[in-house]
Formats: structure tokens, sequence, C-alpha cells
């Protein structure tokens, strides 16, 4: 491939998760190529307004991290660069996106599949990479790039974990010491989930649930379901690739995780 477009993008707040995204598209790119991390903080994708306004933004050290990995080139719109007041068309998924964070995060993916659309046709990349924690956003900007003609090759990477197994979120800056530690749980459950080698999900849902209400003065699950990987639809028994997948809440913090478990 020629001169290859890479698009990474990004709401900011990097961490080294998105570091190994970076990392992967500059190795991607070799000499020719151009790699370019967006960040965005896409306010159409919040359905609660304090979330967005929680979030964290932290510009000057996103940049840095940019350059350190290897970075060409930032895309960092304003809102009304994004929006413009007229603005009425919108970009819907409507499988993969009414399962899991989908019902209940109402116009969630709507706003994440509108502003990667606008991503994709400003920057026209020829390769885009994220990361497997938005499992769900993975399976359905793959969907979008089949159902819209994109010619991009879509590239996934592995979640990047504390060493307590915790997955790397912009959001785990608003937990405090303690619920970060007790938050390592959540892939201690996930993980029991996966090598268990039980394949009715409820049997396995009732085990990831014992996990995890050991720490249930702090932590309330949103959900915990097993789902098929290709479609997001639950599954009752285990007998194609299926996916574990969580979100909680610590406080007013929501996380989310997840872990495939392969058919054999
Ligand atoms: O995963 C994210 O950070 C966002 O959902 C994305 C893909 C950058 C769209 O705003």
């Amino acid at each position: 491939m020629s001169q290859p477009v890479i698009l990474v993008p990004t709401m900011g707040a990097l961490h080294d998760g998105h570091r190994k995204l970076i990392r992967e598209g500059n190795a991607i790119k070799g000499n020719k190529g151009t790699l370019i991390v967006s960040i965005y903080l896409n306010p159409i994708q919040f359905n609660d307004p304090k979330d967005l306004d929680k979030y964290p933004r932290t510009f000057d050290t996103d940049y840095k991290v940019c350059e350190e990995e290897g970075a060409d080139l930032i895309f960092a719109p304003s809102d009304a660069e994004m929006y413009l007041n007229s603005s009425s068309v919108k970009v819907s998924e409507n499988k993969l996106a009414r399962e899991l964070c989908g019902s209940k995060r109402p116009g969630h993916f709507d706003g994440v599949c509108t502003v990667v659309t606008k991503l994709f046709n400003l920057i026209k990349p020829k390769i885009a990479i994220f990361g497997k924690k938005d499992y769900q956003q993975l399976s359905i900007i793959r969907q979008l790039v089949t159902d819209l003609n994109y010619s991009i090759e879509i590239i996934a990477i592995e979640t990047q974990r504390e060493q307590s197994g915790l997955a790397m979120s912009s959001r785990n800056e608003q937990l405090n010491e303690i619920e970060k530690e007790k938050s390592s749980v959540i892939y201690e459950a996930l993980e029991a989930m996966a090598k268990s080698g039980e394949s009715k999900s409820k049997n396995l849902i009732r085990l990831g649930k014992s996990i995890i209400d050991k720490e249930s003065q702090i932590i309330e699950i949103d959900y915990l379901e097993v789902v098929d990987r290709s479609n997001m639809a639950k599954l009752e028994i285990i007998d194609r690739p299926a996916l574990v997948a969580i979100a909680v809440f610590i406080g007013k913090t929501r996380l989310i995780d997840n872990i495939e478990i392969n058919f054999e």
C-alpha cells in the first residue's frame, strides 16, 4: 500500500490504551504513510450532559502523547466546525446498536456513527484503528464501513490493562484510589467466566455476578451479558464465538469491559 493515511479517532484524555493504538498506527504507516490522531470530545454521543461535563480535557498532555508516539498530525476541530447549527442529518445503525450499551444509553451510538462518518469523510483514511474495549462500538463501525461502502480497513487492538487487570479508560481518572483498587474485580470476574468452560450463559452470568458482588458496596452492575460476537445478541448456550460484556457503575462513573470466549 502506498502512502496510506491512518486514523486513530479519540476523544482526548489519552492514556496508555490510546498510546497502543497510536503506536500500532505508527508501525503500520512505515516511511511513507501519514498517521492522524483525531481529538474531538463529541458532544452528541453523550446521553448524559453531566457525563460530558466530567469528561477529562487534557489537550496539552494529549499533544505530547501524540508527538511521542509518532503521530504526524492532530485533527482537533471545534464543535462549531463539526456541527453547523443548521445540521439535521444523523447516521444510525439499527441492529447491533440496540443491544448492551445501546439499550442503556439512548442515542449514544447514533452520536458515535455520525461523528465517525464525518471523520472518515473529512480525513479519508485507508486504515482506522479502534480498541477492543469498546467492542460493541467496533462491531458497529465495521458494519458502518460495509453498509456505507467505505474502503477503509478497520484494525482492532487488544484492551490495555492496568497491572490489576482494570481496563484502561479515560473515566478511570474519576475513581478514587479505593474505587480503583476494588475495580480490579471486574476483570477478575471476566477472566473467571472465560476460563470456566461453562456453556450455559445463565450459569456463567451467575458466576460473574458472584465475583463482582464481593464489592457490591462500591460496584453496581448495569449489565452483564453473554452475546454472540457476530451480532451482539444474547446467547443462551455458548455454541459459537461469544463475548462477555459488562458495564458497571462505581459511584457515578460508568465503566465497561469485555472478554472474548472462543468456542472450540
Ligand atoms: O471511542 C471513542 O473514543 C469515541 O467513541 C470515538 C470513536 C472517538 C468517537 O467519538
